[in-house]
């Protein structure tokens, strides 16, 4: 069975149209299923580790040298894509079990646990714990069910104490591929690209807490009205964004209480996700996205609480890796990515990490049942992942001597 058709029977996983696998739940859980029998079918040794992460290993020559961790994420968000994550983990999994000779280092194939975050409000799930980065707060939080993600865990036999960490030993490289989720690639007209960097993010929670009231006989003079507020704000924020190169905002959810049409609300509580491709920019994005919360509260009355639910830093691909995988792809163009990946986890704590895109169709749409590409320049990724493994392996040692 090829890429694709694996692709499609993750993709049918799960109710409605498009993707829906929410972390720790039974649609992922399903999927991770899915991916260990191929894994077990392909000879790899499976196993799971505490936060639910997959690892389908081929053993090395040498067992004792660092491993080569290869793979990306098998969650997704609402209404998603075919190839989001999923490409990644079935792709690296095609390219290893047909690797022509026994590396010379253990090469695993990875599925990190709820990447997308949108379930928690905290993405990375699985990367972050691999590397200790999931603290008791981060246990703690809730989905809008009440869920802690200590619960869902828990319901599927896993679990780990706070800052908890298996980096030890670290693998010597992580590798993901990734379908590219823009419209860079397609513009070149090339089917694989490699990734320099990859963008930093903030995500903050902002609640503006304002009056109730009659829809009919409150006066618009004197309005506390949160959602007056939130869109206030919204406006501000993107101006605030427009003002920095290449930074990003955006407000995906947004919860108006009561949520009555004749009630003026009274609290509205927005999820903001902010990005930009260096520390600097994000740092400024930040301080003006919290200002313009200030002046929109101050302007309608509302209180406000801003809660940083998460700061992912900005982080550079590894030359060595970087320079692998640009050989194997002959040299393919570079490029940065604008959307966030389990790689930038591991490479923030140390794993020398790259990425490998594929080109997008459909104008690069994703995170929608539209994300598209063509079962050729998977073709072509999994050749370049082919070539690319056993020189890593190889470069590795070296690198190390
Ligand atoms: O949001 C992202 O960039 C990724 O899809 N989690
Ligand atoms: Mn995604
Ligand atoms: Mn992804």
């Amino acid at each position: 069975m090829g890429v694709v058709e694996r692709l499609e029977l993750l993709y049918a996983i799960g109710d409605g149209e498009g993707a829906n696998r929410p972390g720790l739940s039974a649609a992922e859980e399903e999927a991770h299923r899915l991916v260990g029998g191929w894994m077990q079918e392909a000879g790899l040794t499976v196993s799971r580790d505490r936060a639910g992460n997959l690892y389908g290993r081929v053993a090395g020559r040498d067992p004792t040298l660092p491993e080569v961790w290869i793979g990306s994420h098998l969650d997704s968000v609402p209404l998603g894509g075919r190839y989001d994550g999923a490409l990644g983990v079935v792709a690296a999994l095609e390219a290893v079990a047909s690797l022509m000779e026994r590396p010379e280092r253990t090469i695993a194939v990875v599925a990190f646990r709820d990447e997308e975050g949108w379930r928690f409000g905290h993405g990375f799930l699985g990367s972050r714990a691999v590397s200790g980065g999931v603290d008791a707060a981060a246990l703690d939080r809730r989905d809008r069910a009440g869920v802690s993600v200590r619960d869902a865990l828990a319901e599927l036999g896993l679990g780990f104490e706070p800052g908890a960490s298996w980096l030890v030993p670290a693998p010597g490289a992580f590798v993901e591929l990734h379908i590219e989720q823009g419209p860079v690639l397609a513009g070149m007209g090339v089917a694989v690209g490699v990734v320099d960097s990859i963008v930093g993010i903030v995500e903050l929670e902002i609640v503006f807490q304002g009056v109730e009231g009659h829809a009919g006989t409150t006066p618009m003079d004197g309005r506390r009205d949160a959602a007056l507020c939130a869109a206030t704000f919204q406006v501000a924020a993107a101006q605030v964004a427009r003002g920095i190169p290449a930074a990003v905002v955006t407000v995906g959810s947004i919860a108006v209480e009561p949520g009555a049409g004749n009630v003026v609300p009274r609290r509205a509580r927005l999820v903001v996700d902010a990005r930009a491709p260096d520390a600097a920019r994000v740092a400024e994005l930040e301080e003006g996205i919290r200002n313009a919360a200030a002046r929109a509260a101050g302007e309608h009355g509302c209180s406000l609480e801003v809660t940083a639910a998460a700061h992912v830093a900005p982080v550079r691909c590894d030359p060595l890796v970087v320079e692998v995988l640009g050989r194997a792809a002959q040299s393919a163009p570079h490029l940065a990515s604008g959307a966030g990946h389990d790689a930038q986890i591991l490479g923030a704590a140390g794993v020398p990490m790259g990425m490998l895109f594929v080109r997008s169709l459909a104008g690069g749409i994703s995170h929608s049942p539209l994300e598209d590409t063509t079962k050729a320049d998977i073709a072509v990724a999994v050749g370049v992942l082919k070539r690319a493994l056993p020189e890593l392996c190889t470069r590795l040692a070296e690198a190390s001597r």
